[in-house]
């Protein structure tokens, strides 16, 4: 049986370690991180995450904004909106929750956000800063940032020698983590729908990682014996036996019979998932730290 990787014991680390920072930052120079989330339209599920991310802001200490824009929202408003905060002294962290209605384009809205306050890491400065090897002066995406903490946790910093494969090449979360793992010197395979033979290419990783968005689609035997499983996927499945119309949440990864292979595992729900937000806390301490001239803490 795997040794099961606790995201939520590893996020309420990070949580306590933001919050003491952001209490000496505020003690020694007067000031408090600010961190502006930004929502359109009515999606309860990204309303739910938006609210447990300022929330979570409050726990911190930080002054947490929250603007939640109708669903008619225009373009040119919703960069104006940025733009006003990209403006603003008091807030060091920016996060535009993706997906957004269809009629707006997310691209030209990310990089209208300030590099320095894009604690997403999503803008084409802090991607780039990740691809050409420099993970001290950008900010790194949360979730790949959150998943790597995990790693480190079971591996230590130096991936040398291991297989990495990731499944899954998304922006927001496939590309980076592949980048961070290569940074770790792991040798890194970045697999995807149009990838051959899937089953087997994961069968030869250390580090397998899934964000793919598919209910327990890796089975047990794509699974090396040993290696450390990552699944990133959050899936809302139909779950009869806990009454009609119920559901559950499931992972990329097929968990009951994986972890019996796998040497280390990450649940689902309470793996990666508190990571995300204990890493967005984590960014916008560190971009409060950058503003203030003081040298950011580490996470
Ligand atoms: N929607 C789902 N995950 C994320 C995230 O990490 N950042 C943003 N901005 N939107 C998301």
């Amino acid at each position: 049986m795997a040794v099961v990787i606790d995201g939520k014991e590893a996020a309420a680390s990070v949580i306590a370690a933001v919050t003491e920072a952001t209490a000496f930052l505020e003690r020694e120079t007067g000031v408090k991180p600010g961190l502006a989330v930004v929502i359109v339209g009515n999606d309860p599920a990204s309303h739910a995450y938006v609210n447990s991310k300022s929330k979570m802001a409050k726990q911190c200490g930080f002054n947490s904004i929250q603007h939640s824009l109708a669903e008619e929202t225009t373009q040119e408003e919703l960069e104006e909106l940025v733009a006003g905060l990209n403006a603003d002294p008091a807030v060091h962290g920016i996060l535009v929750q993706l997906p957004l209605p269809k009629h707006l384009k997310a691209e030209p809205v990310i990089l209208s956000i300030s590099p320095e306050k894009d604690v997403d890491g999503l803008h084409v400065v802090n991607a780039g800063k990740i691809a050409t090897g420099d993970l001290e002066t950008g900010l790194i995406s949360c979730t790949p940032a959150g998943a790597m903490l995990l790693v480190h946790r079971i591996h230590g910093r130096d991936l040398s020698g291991l297989n990495a494969v990731v499944i899954g090449r998304s922006n927001l979360f496939g590309k980076p983590m592949g980048l961070l793992l290569l940074a770790a010197n792991a040798t890194v395979t970045m697999a995807h729908s149009k990838t051959k033979d899937l089953a087997s290419v994961c069968r030869n990783a250390d580090i397998l990682v899934a964000a793919v968005g598919r209910p327990q689609m890796v089975k047990a035997d794509w699974v090396k014996p040993g290696a450390t499983v990552i699944d990133v996927g959050i899936n809302r499945v139909p779950a009869p036996d806990k009454g009609e119309g119920k559901t559950r949440l499931v992972g990329d990864v097929s968990y009951a019979d994986a972890a019996d292979i796998a040497g280390a595992i990450t649940p689902v729900p309470g793996g990666v998932g508190p990571m995300t937000i204990a890493m967005l806390m984590a960014n916008t301490v560190v971009a409060a730290y950058r503003t203030a001239g003081k040298t950011a803490p580490r996470f």
